[in-house]
């Protein structure tokens, strides 16, 4: 057997970076200069384990262990040093000298290897070509004009190496005088085969996105149509082939392992364009699944890399129902309970790839900052799709929904916020809501669970899932998996028990959803100075019944001379005996905490759809003289827009109105 030179087992160590050999097994996080991680080498509660790419070593705090990327493999894998050496060499594709062989498996082994390395060859010609046609040549003018109309930039096109496969057969006839085995373009998938057994290029006419595998090389294609075709589809795959596993394959997810150690977690986009618009926008953490839905492998090899994943599809109907989908899913997957997922829902009918487009990558990343939330908070959002809250029955079955969605979060505490948030919303006794809820959790099978590890059967979004992780035990990730599965299928949903409503509880459901808002509100306005400042800033803002306005107009006067809320000297201001009711209900409902600033955003929001249509145009209107006074163009081009916009509203109502 040939010895190495000490030159190129150098090369081998330099040609990969220790951090992504290493997070093949242990989830490793930015800290500083260094990652760390919990030390695979024994139980490890703590993070002990740093590796350092700057010196391209790793070292255990707690069992001192440490060396470099060939020391961590033959310990953790138990390899001899040319196993490891060998490994490596595979990894950063270096070619290791023919006669050298580290041990009998690799000989027989050795076959399917080079043929391994042979494939990934192919497909890296074939992305250059591709690319090259794309970028270079006269048949790649439509698709340079197709991508650069969905906004990417050249820098985009390169760092995914887009390219574009021609009507005419290229492929084949470069390979082919590259001299290559036919058995290995058969097995490539880059082929289709007649029956006589010739090969044809599988790509033509199609914008090329090479999927690339864990250490970035490329493994396959799918192929995009330029335009809508009814007999073809949108997309293209390749076929499974030796290098190519579909339930293995995250789109981008070599790029967005890296940016996950810095910011802790990954971003999961239903499409391709998502993930690429995103990464043009400096969101570098988003993956993408290839349209399916997360397999258990792709999902071993997300909980590695990191212990949170968002889910951030389009805000329409159908993508709520994919998220409701996704979280289920991974619930229910043996690795649930190494996630933390949160939910991060676009508006309505505009996937990630529009939103970016439209607003710029800026309002995308503050957008992805603001908006995130936990999978119970989604649900209670998702749950209320298509009801009539005004309608008390239906906001009766909405609340004994939304108490069986809260009963199933683990964390006590976490369940009081969502049951206190709740009350707040609908104005109900938080005591009572807690009552129904506790005839629900009680309804919640044990928690059979050992150690500090979450409980299975329950949601742990709510939970920060930290201490139980054991990225490397996948077996006892699995047995909680099997566990879940199997519960989610055997509880049937108990039938609800109804809430039970107050007097005065019944009352304040007979108001509709802006009234209640208003309500909310005008007790943060008068409770929280905060919420008095942020309203004086909005000159657009108003209450919209009368009731409301003038207590509001009152307020702003009392507190020219106060600083505190007290209902006694306040009623010195108002005359009125109805407001004086109204303001002694209020206080009566809710005095106490303020109010979270989502919800009064939700007040806001609510209230400002409210807002009479000519108001707002009166106020648009104020807005354009004003930017055409100062001739900010931008702002009059988007002001007209909305003008426009508005008019068009006022339009169709009057339409509405007389037919
Ligand atoms: P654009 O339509 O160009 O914006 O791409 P997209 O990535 O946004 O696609 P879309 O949201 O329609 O679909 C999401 C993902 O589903 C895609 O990225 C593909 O992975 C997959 N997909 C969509 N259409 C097809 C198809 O016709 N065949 C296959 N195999 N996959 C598809
Ligand atoms: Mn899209």
């Amino acid at each position: 057997m040939a010895r190495l030179s000490q030159e190129l087992i150098d090369q081998v160590r330099q040609s990969v970076d220790i951090a992504d050999v290493i997070s093949q097994d242990v989830q490793l996080q930015r800290q500083g200069k260094n990652l760390v991680g919990h030390c695979p080498f024994h139980e490890d509660n703590t993070p002990s384990f740093s590796v350092s790419e700057q010196k391209q070593f790793f070292y255990c705090f707690s069992c001192h262990r440490s060396g470099s990327v060939f020391d961590f493999l033959m310990e953790l894998h138990h390899l001899s040093f040319p196993q490891a050496v060998e490994q490596v060499a595979k990894l950063g594709s270096v070619t290791l000298p023919s006669d050298f062989q580290a041990n009998d498996e690799a000989r027989q082994s050795q076959a399917p290897d080079s043929q391994q390395s042979q494939l990934i060859k192919l497909h890296q010609t074939a992305m250059r070509l591709y690319h090259h046609i794309l970028m270079n040549t006269p048949a790649g003018e439509p698709a340079r004009r197709y991508l650069k109309k969905r906004g990417l930039t050249q820098e985009l096109i390169d760092q995914f190496n887009l390219g574009y496969a021609p009507k005419e057969e290229v492929l084949k006839v470069v390979l082919e005088k590259e001299g290559h085995d036919y058995q290995l373009l058969r097995r490539s998938g880059l082929f289709t085969e007649n029956r006589d057994g010739s090969l044809h290029d599988r790509f033509f006419d199609r914008v090329m996105f090479p999927l690339k595998d864990g250490q970035g090389r490329p493994v396959a294609f799918s192929g995009r149509l330029l335009q809508k075709s009814a007999d073809s589809p949108k997309y293209l795959n390749s076929p499974e082939t030796p290098i190519f596993n579909k339930r293995r394959l995250i789109f981008n997810f070599d790029l967005a392992k890296k940016a996950a150690r810095e910011n802790g977690k990954l971003l999961l986009f239903e499409g391709y364009m998502d993930v690429i618009s995103a990464y043009g926008a400096g969101v570098l953490n988003g993956i993408a699944s290839m349209g399916t839905s997360l397999t258990d492998e792709q999902l071993s090899m997300i909980v590695k890399t990191t212990n949170q994943l968002d889910i951030c599809y389009d805000g329409d109907a159908p993508g709520q129902n994919a998220i409701e989908r996704a979280l289920k899913l991974i619930e229910a997957s043996p690795v649930a309970n190494q996630l933390r997922l949160r939910v991060v829902q676009l508006p309505t009918g505009q996937d990630p790839d529009e939103y970016i487009q439209q607003n710029g990558g800026a309002r995308f990343r503050e957008y992805l900052k603001n908006t995130e939330e936990t999978p119970t908070a989604f649900r209670l959002r998702y749950l209320r799709q298509g009801l009539n809250l005004s309608n008390q029955a239906e906001l009766l079955s909405y609340l004994n929904a939304a108490i069986g969605v809260i009963a199933k979060v683990s964390d006590p505490v976490a369940r009081d916020v969502y049951i206190q948030q709740l009350a707040k919303e609908f104005q109900l006794s938080p005591q009572n809501l807690q009552q129904q809820l506790a005839v629900q959790v009680k309804k919640q099978p044990p928690v059979a669970v050992p150690n500090p590890t979450p409980p299975g059967e329950q949601w742990s979004d709510d939970s920060a899932v930290i201490s139980g992780r054991r990225p490397f035990n996948g077996s006892q990730g699995q047995r909680y998996g099997r566990y879940n599965r199997k519960k989610h299928q055997a509880t049937a949903q108990p039938a609800p028990q109804a809430v039970v409503l107050t007097a005065s509880e019944q009352q304040s459901l007979a108001l509709d959803q802006t009234e209640r808002a208003e309500r909310l509100l005008l007790v943060a306005v008068l409770h929280d100075y905060g919420v008095r400042a942020q309203l004086k800033a909005m000159p657009d803002f108003d209450f919209i019944h009368d009731q409301y306005r003038h207590l509001y107009q009152l307020a702003l006067n009392y507190f020219t001379e106060h600083d505190e809320y007290e209902l006694a000297s306040f009623l010195d201001y108002v005359d009125d005996p109805a407001l004086k009711a109204t303001l002694t209900q209020l206080d009566g409902l809710d005095a106490q905490a303020a109010l979270s600033p989502e919800a009064i955003d939700d007040c806001l929001r609510i209230i400002m759809q409210k807002t009479p249509l000519t108001q707002k145009i009166a106020q648009v209107k104020l807005s354009l003289q004003e930017a055409k006074a100062r001739s900010n163009q931008e702002l009059i081009t988007q002001l007209t827009v909305e003008l426009i916009e508005l008019y068009g509203q006022k339009q169709r109502l009057k339409t509405e109105e007389t037919s």
